[in-house]
């Protein structure tokens, strides 16, 4: 009797996760293939040009995909100007004063729309551009998942909270990425991507003037005579993430790691005694390993928390809703 009752309980529970299931679709990396077949070419060209005229662009349109997805998830909410109705995400603590290539968004979403209008979201046009500038600085490649929609609103407050902090200690970092299903790996594999790109003064600071065990002294020295000791002065004076080779997307960061030569306290941490050591060796032993859990985890990224089906919007401006 008892049996007979939880078996119709685990038939309901089943048949509603279906009918759920079945009413936001899968991405898919053939989403645009009839409805907008010049997507790739479209964004690629508008990425490689923005990327001829400042290198550093492809890192900061990496970021971009970053800072949206980890907030609510891939929705484009990241893009959405301030409203009389809500604060956005760009002035949030994590993003103000720092993300940058919102402009070439524009670019890219108006040739997109030129070629298929009111199709593309702006969430999908970050995917494909954050793997297009990846390719482009000499990274790996991958098929892009698509199908996200856009956000109608956005919320300052859970960029605040929800963006991991240059501050953090290792298990902060790990405990931010696995609040959105990230693993350990994930999380060393994608912070490789501070294998382009700049940072400021204000982000690394502390860490130069402060963390005498962990950093090392010629190093720390150099990064001094651009990053002044009392803040105020020099705040947003930059410095490579990789400095080797910060405009080429390769191993080299983590290299730098095991040098102590990480520029930022939470680079650091992923090669300080703990348990993100192993991993750092590993991709320094073997670079293709760090390109495929690179993808792995871009992939896995992109597939957080999805607006699909009839949920959001397909915005035509990717800075307001329709
Ligand atoms: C692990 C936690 C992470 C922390 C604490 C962190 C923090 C930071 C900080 C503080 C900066 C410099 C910002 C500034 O000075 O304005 C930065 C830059 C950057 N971050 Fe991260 N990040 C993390 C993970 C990631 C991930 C997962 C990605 C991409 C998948 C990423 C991509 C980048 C890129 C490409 C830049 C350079 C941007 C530019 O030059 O415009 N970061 N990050
Ligand atoms: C987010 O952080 C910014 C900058 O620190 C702060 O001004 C703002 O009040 C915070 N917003 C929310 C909603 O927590
Ligand atoms: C270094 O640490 C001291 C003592 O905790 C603190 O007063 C100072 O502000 C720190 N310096 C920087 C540059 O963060």
């Amino acid at each position: 009797m008892a049996s007979s009752k939880n078996n119709t309980m685990v038939f309901l529970f089943l048949l509603v996760t279906l009918l759920i299931g079945s009413s936001s679709a899968q991405l898919s990396t053939s989403f645009y293939s009839k409805s907008c077949p010049k997507l790739y070419q479209t964004v690629k060209s508008t990425v490689q040009s923005a990327i001829k005229k400042e290198t550093r662009m492809g890192a900061s349109l990496l970021r971009l995909f970053f800072h949206d997805c980890f907030v609510n998830g891939c929705d484009g909410s990241l893009l959405l100007d301030d409203t009389s109705s809500f604060t956005g995400e760009k002035r949030a603590a994590p993003n103000v004063n720092s993300v940058r290539g919102f402009e070439v968004i524009d670019n890219i979403k108006s040739a997109v729309e030129k070629a298929c209008p009111g199709v593309v979201s702006c969430a999908d046009i970050l995917a494909v551009t954050a793997r297009d500038s990846v390719v482009i600085l000499g990274g790996p490649n991958w098929n892009v998942k698509l199908g996200r929609r856009d956000a109608r609103t956005a919320s300052q407050g859970a960029a605040n909270s929800s963006i991991p902090a240059p501050t953090f200690n290792l298990n902060r970092l790990i405990s931010s990425f696995s609040a959105v299903g990230l693993s350990t790996k994930d999380m060393v594999a994608l912070s490789g991507s501070h294998t382009i790109g700049q940072a400021r003064c204000t982000t690394f600071r502390a860490r130069i003037y402060n963390e005498t065990n962990s950093i090392d002294s010629s190093f720390a020295r150099t990064r001094q005579n651009s990053c002044p000791r009392n803040s105020g002065s020099g705040d947003n004076n930059l410095a490579p993430l990789d400095l080797q080779t910060p405009s080429k997307f390769d191993n080299n960061y983590f290299k730098n790691l095991v040098n102590k030569k990480g520029l930022l306290h939470s680079d650091q941490q992923l090669f300080n005694g703990g348990s993100a050591d192993s991993i750092v060796r590993s991709y320094i032993n073997n670079p293709s390993s760090f390109n495929s859990d690179f993808v792995t985890a871009m992939i896995k990224m992109g597939d957080i928390r999805p607006l699909t089906g009839s949920n959001g919007e397909i915005r035509k401006n990717c800075r307001r809703r329709n």
